[in-house]
Formats: C-alpha cells, structure tokens, sequence
C-alpha cells in the first residue's frame, strides 16, 4: 500500500523539493529561496510524501534497486502560502507531472486554504500564467474569482498573470466551506483515510495504472 503523509516542510526536504519545483515550474525558487521560507514566521510550506514499503517495491521491476530499502519516500507535491497582513498568499503550487490529475493538487490547495484559516487570514489571493488553465480551473472550483491582470508578468515568457482573489475566509460560513471542500477532496480521490498529518492512499495504485504509471507505486 502506497502512504500520502501531508507535511509542514522540514530543511531535509529542501534539495527534493528543489528538484520538484524545477519539474513543476523550471526552477523558480532555489534552496535559498525555501530556506528563507522555512524560516519566516508568516510561511506555511506543505509538502505531499509518497512512501512504499518494502514488498511493493520488492514486486515491482523498475525500482528493484530499492529492495533493500525498507522504504522508498519522495516528495510529489509543495505548497507555500504567505501571510501578509490579513491575505493568504499562494505563492507555490506543484504536483509532480507523474501524479497530476489524481485529486492531489486540490487536496495541496484545501490544506493551504485551511492553513490561511487557521491564521484568522481574510482572504486568499494568487498570481497564475492567463494561458495556465488547469491551475485556473482548480482555482476556480475552489471560488477563486479573476480581479485583474499583470501585463508581462513572467519575464521569461512576456505573458500575462491574473489575478484571483477568494474573500470571506474569516465569516463564520467559511468553517462550513472547509468541510464541504474536505468532502469533495475526499470524494475525488476515494479510498484515502485522511487525517491532517496523514493520508493512506489505498487505490492510488488503480488510478495510477489507469493513466499507465502503475510502475511508480
Ligand atoms: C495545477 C496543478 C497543481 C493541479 O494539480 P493536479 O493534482 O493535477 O490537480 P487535481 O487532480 O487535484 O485536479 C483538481 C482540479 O484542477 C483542474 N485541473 C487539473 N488538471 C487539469 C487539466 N489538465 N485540465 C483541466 N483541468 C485540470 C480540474 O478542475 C480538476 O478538477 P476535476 O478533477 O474535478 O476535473 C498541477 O497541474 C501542477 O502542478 N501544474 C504545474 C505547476 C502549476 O502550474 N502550478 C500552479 C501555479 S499557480
């Protein structure tokens, strides 16, 4: 059986989670840049671990090389959120490109809403590429709405951000709001028992064989 743990970053992570933002985004923060977060107080950082244990690995070809490992854990998923004044900022966002579409994304963007929550935050608030439209469409599901747009925003690219906005995270209905998109999140990705710290992932294995990755768990 394959593990989901939701985790707060540690520093040990750093060097994996550079790798995955690299593969995600093409590198756009270093560990510089994570260690900074780590160490501000107005910084949540969320990572998703992936762990196997030993008899899976054992039984599958391409990570034979593991078999003496009791287990094989890798960081598929990073989310970072800055608390400035009373905003949410998601600044980060990235599921490995192996394990997009499985529900994991939106399980990353719930618990940094919940964490902007926690923080008695107001309103949450992000910059997305206009032509990102899988990002657009979770933020959207997830009452993100389009307030504007930054012409040029990426240097790189010359191409537009937009601006999303969410309002209303400290009205008492929004604790009611968590528990429906807790739902869903559970809905979309069934067979997790989930607690905050850690999720059990019973039939990632089946979602993974149906979009031919079964030799990554
Ligand atoms: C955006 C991203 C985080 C989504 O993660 P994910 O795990 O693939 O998304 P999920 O499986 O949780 O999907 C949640 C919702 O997102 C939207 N979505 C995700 N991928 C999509 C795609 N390829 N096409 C259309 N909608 C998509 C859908 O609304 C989906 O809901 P549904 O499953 O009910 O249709 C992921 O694609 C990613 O890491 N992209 C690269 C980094 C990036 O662009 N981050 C956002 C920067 S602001």
């Amino acid at each position: 059986m394959a593990i989901i743990t939701l985790q707060t970053m540690s520093p040990e992570d750093i060097s994996s989670v550079v790798e995955l933002d690299r593969l995600c985004f093409g590198g756009l923060w270093n560990s510089q840049g994570y260690q900074r977060e780590l160490e501000s107080p107005n910084s949540d950082l969320l990572i998703l671990v992936i762990s196997e244990n030993k008899e899976k690995i054992a039984f599958t070809s391409s990570n034979f090389e593991s078999n003496s490992g009791y287990n094989h854990q890798s960081i598929i998923g990073i989310g970072c959120l800055w608390a400035i004044l009373e905003e949410a900022h998601i600044t980060i966002l990235g599921i490995h490109p192996q394990y997009q579409r499985l529900g994991l994304g939106q399980l990353l963007l719930y618990a940094l809403m919940r964490s902007g929550w926690e923080r008695g935050l107001e309103r949450a608030t992000l910059e997305v590429a206009a032509s990102n439209t899988s990002a657009l469409s979770l933020y959207h599901k997830f009452g993100f709405q389009d307030v504007g747009r930054r012409r040029g925003y990426y240097q790189q690219t010359g191409e537009d951000a937009l601006i999303l906005w969410r309002g209303h995270l400290h009205e008492p209905e929004f604790e009611q709001v968590l528990s429906e998109w807790h739902r869903q999140v559970l809905t979309r990705i069934h067979g997790f028992e989930v607690t905050w710290e850690k999720l059990k992932v019973e039939n990632l294995q089946s979602q993974v064989k149906s979009v031919g990755l079964a030799n990554q768990l």
